[in-house]
């Protein structure tokens, strides 16, 4: 007596990858390098490009080198660059990101200069790099981060990266009214064309370690008290709308890999581009487990990327960009 064998009948959802091309035809999302960004550090006082331990293959960059690392994203055809900047002199109120010869907003022009016509310029806007307590505002003289004060320095902080030629500002201090107040300020000054990036749902997070080596961050305790608590959800659905409300041409979620419930959410509502920044913290996972031969370095990185699309983000930061362009110019040759 033979023994019959099951039979799955017609539908045999396999016969859609059972080749490379068959496969490639049915991909329902892509990685292009127009929707990548790459965050970049620059710390004034530096002679040359200096590693950051817990970032390996990211650097403090040099106004030199930065050019180089801004050239060499415009010819990987990347969407943008994000500057970070790191001062040699710190104090309460970042006085150094609002000086026009502040180290970031030298930056923002130099890279402007070097690649503007090809890429989107865009600047980091908060404090914290610039205070010497670290926080991403000014302080009462309790010891609170500010609010309202902090709005007033953003506006500062604006006009002066806008008046560096900046394409786009971030927000990402997460101050109460910070893109209406923003808006507000280019736009009396002319510079209505300047867009806002407004880091709408970004988490207080253990995966911004490694950032605040890079930054040399003099934060003690931490910003729960203006970031959002990694427990809420229906929350950043609120942050975005009012973001939206107040002019944000942009909104991020940030972190990425360990929010993209929230990114599918804000994906699923948003009226403008939704953003997401792959943190240092998930960099310094995929590295470190990739180094200890743990994962395929390539290939965990083609996924996080990709599924943090996946989930409804159109651009995403990562500092994996001008790699990950070059091999998708690879891939299409
Ligand atoms: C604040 C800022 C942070 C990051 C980007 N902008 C740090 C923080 O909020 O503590 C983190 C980015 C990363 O971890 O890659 N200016």
């Amino acid at each position: 007596m033979t023994t019959s064998l099951p039979r799955p009948g017609r539908v045999r959802p396999r016969r859609l990858r059972s080749t490379t091309a068959m496969r490639r035809l049915t991909a329902e999302t892509r990685l292009h390098p127009a929707e990548l960004v790459l965050p970049l550090f620059v710390r004034e006082g530096l002679t040359e490009a200096r590693p950051i331990a817990s970032m390996p293959g990211v650097l403090q960059h040099t106004r030199d080198s930065l050019k180089g690392a801004v050239s060499d994203a415009a010819a990987a055809g990347l969407g943008g660059v994000m500057l970070f900047a790191i001062p040699e002199v710190r104090d309460a109120v970042g006085s150094q990101a609002t000086a026009p010869d502040g180290i970031l907003n030298l930056a923002i022009a130099d890279a402007v200069a070097e690649a503007g016509d090809a890429l989107v310029v865009q600047a980091d806007l908060c404090l914290d790099e610039f205070t010497d307590h670290g926080h991403c505002g000014v302080l009462t003289p309790a010891g609170a981060v500010d609010n309202d004060a902090t709005l007033v320095r953003y506006a500062e902080m604006a006009l002066a990266q806008a008046a560096a030629g900046a394409h786009l500002v971030g927000l990402s201090g997460m101050m109460d009214g910070q893109v209406g107040v923003v808006r507000d300020a280019l736009d009396d000054a002319g510079h209505d064309q300047v867009a806002v990036l407004a880091y709408a749902a970004k988490y207080a997070s253990a995966f911004y370690g490694p950032f605040r080596d890079a930054v040399e961050s003099q934060l003690e305790g931490d910003r729960r008290t203006y970031q959002m608590d990694p427990a809420n959800r229906r929350e950043a659905a609120r942050e975005v709308a009012i973001d939206i409300a107040e002019g944000a041409d942009v909104v991020m979620v940030k972190p990425a890999m360990s929010y993209l419930d929230v990114l599918a959410d804000v994906a699923a509502v948003s009226t403008v581009p939704v953003s997401a920044y792959q943190v240092s913290g998930e960099y310094a996972m995929i590295e470190a487990a990739a180094a200890h031969g743990w994962i395929e370095r390539e290939r965990a990185i083609l996924e996080s990327v990709l599924s943090i699309r996946r989930a409804g983000a159109d651009h995403v930061l990562t500092y994996f960009a001008t790699e990950l362009a070059a091999w998708l110019a690879e891939e299409k040759s």
